[in-house]
């Protein structure tokens, strides 16, 4: 049987393994898909075993998603622009990497949550990782403007300019927040929610009557920000366990050429973990 892993440091509780045999069950696949543990240090040895051993793709998580990057031979355009990738695809003897959590997010609000984004002014909230591997899909998905606010405004700068669409991607400074305005949609694409130290207050002129509050973490990781959006009223919250299974969705796809359906796994996450 053809092999499949996610990398990641921690992995043991990642759901991924569960999704995707979840998927391969549906589609009569034949498959494995194991977690495997790796720090960025070992991924590279790790990644070629897994190769070696009959490996046929790959997601990669946190902490890895850079490193993962940088092992590829070739990208698709998303995942160069992201420099990260969350998805490997074996080709000949190299690796082919892409990043679906961008698509999984949009196609998570606009047909899960039928949002329509076309035309909303969106504030995203960090500037790392998942901040740079959303905020190309949501500029594809018609959105009007793209405010990326992150702590360390240099790397907000960073991303933004990585983008080149100076019309509609902008940076303001995290202290300025309270100046912005309101938004439809306000993205927390920061770890902030992993941090039981974090102060994470943001203030409620960032709201409107049609406010989306997602926050890309799901379950304890997600708690703060979305317990802000309630306190706030925002009409829609949105964790990011319909992006995860829409992202392994995208992979999936690409490594055995048919789309699963996500409703029948997305009801049973939802029912065990929120
Ligand atoms: P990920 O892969 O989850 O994106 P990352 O690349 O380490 O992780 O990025 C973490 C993001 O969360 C960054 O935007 C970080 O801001 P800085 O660039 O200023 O470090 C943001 N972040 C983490 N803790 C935060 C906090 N307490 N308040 C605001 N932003 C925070």
């Amino acid at each position: 049987t053809a092999r499949y892993a996610v990398f990641g440091q921690p992995i043991a509780h990642s759901l991924s393994p569960h999704i995707h045999t979840a998927f391969a069950r549906q589609e009569g696949i034949a498959m494995e898909y194991e977690a495997i543990e790796a720090s960025a240090a070992e991924f590279s040895a790790v990644l070629e075993a897994f190769a070696a051993n009959g490996g046929m793709g790959a997601n990669v998580t946190a902490p890895l998603k850079e490193v993962a990057f940088a092992l590829c031979r070739t990208f698709t355009s998303r995942a160069k622009l992201a420099g990260s990738v969350n998805t490997l695809l074996r080709k000949g003897d190299s690796w082919h990497g892409d990043t679906t959590d961008g698509v999984g997010l949009v196609r998570d609000l606009t047909e899960r949550h039928l949002l329509d984004l076309r035309g909303r002014r969106v504030l995203m909230l960090g500037a790392g990782g998942s901040a740079r591997s959303v905020a190309p899909a949501l500029l594809d998905a018609g959105i009007l403007e793209l405010m990326v606010v992150n702590r360390t405004s240099e790397r907000a700068d960073e991303l933004v300019d990585a983008i080149g669409e100076p019309g509609r991607a902008k940076t303001r400074r995290w202290e300025d927040l309270h100046e912005l305005g309101d938004f439809e949609l306000i993205v927390n694409a920061t770890s902030a929610g992993r941090d039981p130290t974090a102060n994470f207050v943001l203030p409620m002129s960032l709201v409107n009557s049609m406010t989306t509050a997602v926050d890309l973490n799901y379950g304890e990781a997600a708690i703060a920000f979305l317990a802000w959006a309630r306190a706030m009223n925002c009409r829609n919250r949105v964790d990011g366990l319909g992006m995860l299974v829409e992202q392994a969705a995208s992979s999936f796809q690409q490594w055995h050429e048919v789309r699963p359906e996500t409703d029948p796994v997305y009801a049973e996450l939802r029912a065990r973990h929120v």
